[in-house]
């Protein structure tokens, strides 16, 4: 099979004469349909990636063979049409990673596709579902959408800053807020407004706003308690805690990044950051850090990616949209546009 390898320092090429993936017992063997694109993958490829390894984390596509420890509770069967969430580049296992024409994940990080979806925007899921699973609902707790959820909330619904609520990650959390009965404040560019508000955003601000935090407070009357950082940079960390409502013993501050940040601005703010790699449950180093397997991550985020399949069912979460190319070579190209930020408001995704 074809698959993208990594062949030295900071290059990645399309090989051909791969061999096939081999199954493990808890993993489904499937034929790609579609892969998309997230900063991680070259941000891999340019600074921690192993030689031999694969690229790619999002994809899609038709199960072909199902692993013999597979719990049948999942609920998958051959044929079946998913979208999942591969390690790229993963040192410990080269032939993980999502863009190759036939892949071998784990069971359990399978988002069964409705009918109506194609596989291209099925791509644009998991790993922002994987995020939204961990950062939102794991680390800030929020209670999980119902069934019966849905996304009118109350006038005084308790608010949530979503900051960076353009990006693949913040259009699926928005979502997810609102289906959990929150109020949403979100911050991008203006251009994207539009898109924000139509996957539900209750107030949206420019984040380069020299006002923003204060408009923030002002929005959610000084009593924003959460927030979702999907930028997480030193600038981002420093707006979202001054947006957050003033120390009081009857508040609990909570900050969740996509990065592991250190001490945050003000004290009283609790942090957590999320890191999507953990959902497969294996042990892994980056950089310096070493992750240790955690079933307990695996079991959340694999119960959240079925009550996402029941959600997209009921047409209750749109994906993020996707710019549709084709091909590994489209990949490659596409990746270089990621590296130049040359990609706002939409995911790029490549038919296989
Ligand atoms: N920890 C994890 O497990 C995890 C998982 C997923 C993603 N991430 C990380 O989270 C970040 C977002 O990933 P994504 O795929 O969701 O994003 P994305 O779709 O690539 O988002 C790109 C958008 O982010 C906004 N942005 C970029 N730099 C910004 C800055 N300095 N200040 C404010 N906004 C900025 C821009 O929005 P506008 O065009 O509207 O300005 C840009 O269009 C990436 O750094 C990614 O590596 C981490």
């Amino acid at each position: 099979m074809k698959a993208i390898k990594i062949v030295g320092s900071r290059r990645a090429k399309v090989m051909a004469r791969v061999p096939m993936p081999e199954l493990a017992g808890d993993c489904v063997l499937i034929k790609t349909m579609a892969v998309a694109l997230n900063p991680t993958d070259w941000k891999h490829i340019d600074f921690i990636s192993t030689k031999g390894a694969t690229a790619g984390c999002d994809y899609s596509g038709i199960i072909e063979e199902i692993g013999s420890d597979v719990d049948p509770a999942h609920g998958l069967q051959v044929g079946d049409r998913v979208a999942g969430f591969n390690h790229g580049c993963n040192g410990e296992n080269l032939s993980d990673g999502s863009f190759a024409e036939y892949i071998a994940v784990k069971a359990h990080i399978n988002i069964k596709l409705p009918d109506w979806m194609s596989f291209e925007d099925g791509a644009t899921l998991a790993v922002g579902i994987t995020t939204v699973a961990q950062g939102m609902y794991q680390q800030l707790r929020l209670p999980l959408p119902s069934p019966a959820s849905s996304i009118t909330a109350a006038d005084d619904a308790q608010p949530i800053l979503i900051y960076g609520g353009s990006t693949a990650t913040g259009t699926l959390a928005i979502q997810f807020a609102k289906l959990s009965g929150f109020k949403v404040i979100t911050t991008c560019s203006p251009h994207n407004f539009s898109l924000v508000q139509e996957r539900g955003a209750d107030h949206i601000l420019d984040h380069n706003s020299p006002t923003l935090a204060k408009d923030i407070r002002d929005l959610a009357g000084n009593e924003l308690c959460i927030v979702l950082d999907c930028i997480t940079t030193g600038e981002s960390i420093i707006k979202c805690c001054d947006a957050l409502a003033p120390s009081s013993p009857n508040r609990k501050l909570q900050y969740c990044g996509l990065f592991t940040v250190g001490a945050l601005p003000r004290s009283d703010v609790e942090a957590g950051f999320t890191m999507s790699y953990t959902a497969l449950g294996e042990s892994f180093q980056k950089w310096d850090n070493y992750y240790p397997g955690s079933s307990e991550d695996a079991r959340f985020v694999g119960d959240f990616m079925k009550l996402t399949s029941k959600l997209l069912e009921e047409k209750k979460i749109q994906n993020h949209p996707a710019e549709v190319g084709s091909g590994l070579e489209g990949v490659l190209k596409g990746l270089d546009r990621l590296r130049k930020e040359d990609v706002s408001g939409v995911k790029l995704v490549y038919s296989l």
